[in-house]
């Protein structure tokens, strides 16, 4: 028996009422049938206000590395409101924290704290100018990095606005109101096309503070990096004086100790942290060698908030990272073991019901990217290729379907894996996700025609 969602529905007419929109970001109404209100988690496990079960792999957009309300972190957490919340102000806990990262991430040299990603992600990019006198940003079509003027050029351009030279992919904001001059100052570039890199920088040789990246490409269909790109990322960077900016957001602490650098072997200059770094706590930082982070260093570049270092959110850091720390060489084989046997399960139901579906990405986090009629299969190689290639619709119809049976994955597609899933976890997920599947098979083709009808409405 599907579930249904008569509370949440209630819940979401009234929050219209007094939230704009009736949600807090603007992706949360993408679920359907409707955004879901939850009332409790546990581990792998949430609970919704209509009473429904879901095994979570969206776990708060990827922060929830260590599961929900995992067992310790509400006690650190507690423990540090009773002796306050806020001090706008020094602590031990925070060199404590910033020496943790120091221990865990060779780039690491220099710690700053922030609330979320986006920030740092402005802070790395005034960085950058600041460090190299240079006016321009070298980013990747379909990398996201957070939401501000600067965060999101070109992550996710319509088709229609791509033209017809794909080796000067426009620079492109989704956004009204975004300041006109601030998607003029990124270079995009294709990514995993290490010679159209090339290309790109020469063209703006002189001109470029630094090359930001998401060493696997989460936002867009966990695209993981070809061989060689990396590589030529440093070297240009290193020839031409540019910095190397890793966006870690999502793969930090997920793919081990020393993230995605030390999974994929690059250092970068710059990293930012985000998600996982707090657990769920709204904690950011931005770490850099100390070449690079001289201009804060030095106070020139300025870098400010008043609830940056804040006490409760670095309880629960510390807390996370200890967790990462204690849990040695086991992270993330173990959650990438899991996340592969979750992969091949969705491939063999995709198979089994005639669902073109395709799993892609190294299993610590990966993509269910859904074939359109007629596309080629293999997994996608960049931006262009996921758009080209993914139903979205139809993944859309898909995921509402598994939702209904209690299952839980990232709106866009993307699944990831908790230190808390367990193997039983996984065949639970599977048992459930046979039911979706089959229930999708069922109605897709009346679904489609009805999305086609209503589109040309
Ligand atoms: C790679 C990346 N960078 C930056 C951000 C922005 O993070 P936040 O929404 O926490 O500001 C995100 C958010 O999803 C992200 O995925």
């Amino acid at each position: 028996m599907s579930y249904t969602f008569t509370k949440s529905s209630e819940l979401f007419q009234r929050a219209q009422k007094s939230i704009a929109g009736g949600v807090n970001s603007g992706i949360r109404k993408m679920e359907l049938p409707v955004p879901v209100y939850f009332e409790r988690g546990s581990g792998p496990s949430l609970w919704d206000v209509d009473g429904n079960h879901y095994l979570d792999f969206q776990l708060g957009q990827g922060a929830l590395l260590y599961g929900h309300a995992p067992e310790g972190m509400a006690e650190a957490i507690a423990a540090q409101a009773k002796l306050g919340c806020h001090w706008a102000a020094q602590s031990k806990l925070e060199i404590e924290v910033a020496e943790r990262l120091q221990a865990m991430v060779p780039s690491a040299e220099l710690v700053r704290f922030n609330n979320c990603a986006t920030e740092v992600v402005m802070a790395a990019f005034r960085l950058a100018r600041a460090h190299t006198g240079r006016p321009y940003i070298l980013r990747f079509e379909g990398h996201y990095h957070g939401w501000s003027d600067e965060g999101t050029v070109s992550a996710s351009t319509p088709q229609r606005l791509w033209g017809a030279d794909s080796e000067n992919p426009p620079s492109y904001h989704q956004s009204q109101g975004v300041i006109p001059a601030v998607p003029e100052q990124f270079i995009v570039a294709r990514w995993n096309d290490p010679e159209h890199l090339r290309r790109r920088v020469d063209q703006f040789r002189g001109k470029i503070a630094a090359i930001i990246f998401e060493p696997i490409g989460c936002n867009t269909s966990c695209i993981e990096p070809i061989p060689g790109l990396l590589e030529t990322i440093r070297e240009l960077c290193d020839r031409d004086g540019m910095l190397m900016i890793a966006d870690e957001t999502i793969t930090g602490f997920r793919f081990g100790a020393s993230c995605a650098q030390g999974y994929l072997g690059f250092k970068p200059d710059i990293t930012v942290f985000g998600k996982a770094i707090g657990g769920g706590t709204p904690f950011a930082a931005l770490v850099g060698t100390r070449a690079a982070m001289t201009k804060i260093t030095s106070g020139e570049v300025m870098h400010a908030g008043t609830l940056n270092g804040n006490p409760l959110c670095l309880a629960a850091s510390k807390w996370c990272l200890d967790k990462i720390i204690s849990l040695g060489n086991t992270h993330p084989a173990s959650i990438q073991k899991l996340g592969c046997k979750l992969m091949n399960g969705l491939a063999n139901l995709g198979r089994e019901n005639d669902i073109p579906l395709l799993p892609q990405g190294p299993g610590i986090a990966f993509q269910t990217m859904m074939l359109k009629p007629g596309a080629a299969d293999g997994p996608a190689r960049d931006y262009r290729d996921h758009v080209l290639r993914h139903d979205q619709p139809r993944w859309a119809h898909l995921r509402r379907c598994l939702l209904e049976e209690g299952v839980r994955a990232i709106e866009r597609g993307l699944w990831s894996i908790s230190l808390t899933h367990s193997e039983a976890d996984i065949d639970e997920a599977l048992r459930r996700a046979a039911t979706a599947f089959k229930r999708h098979a069922g109605m897709w083709n009346a679904a489609r025609s009805a999305i086609n009808a209503k589109a040309t409405a």
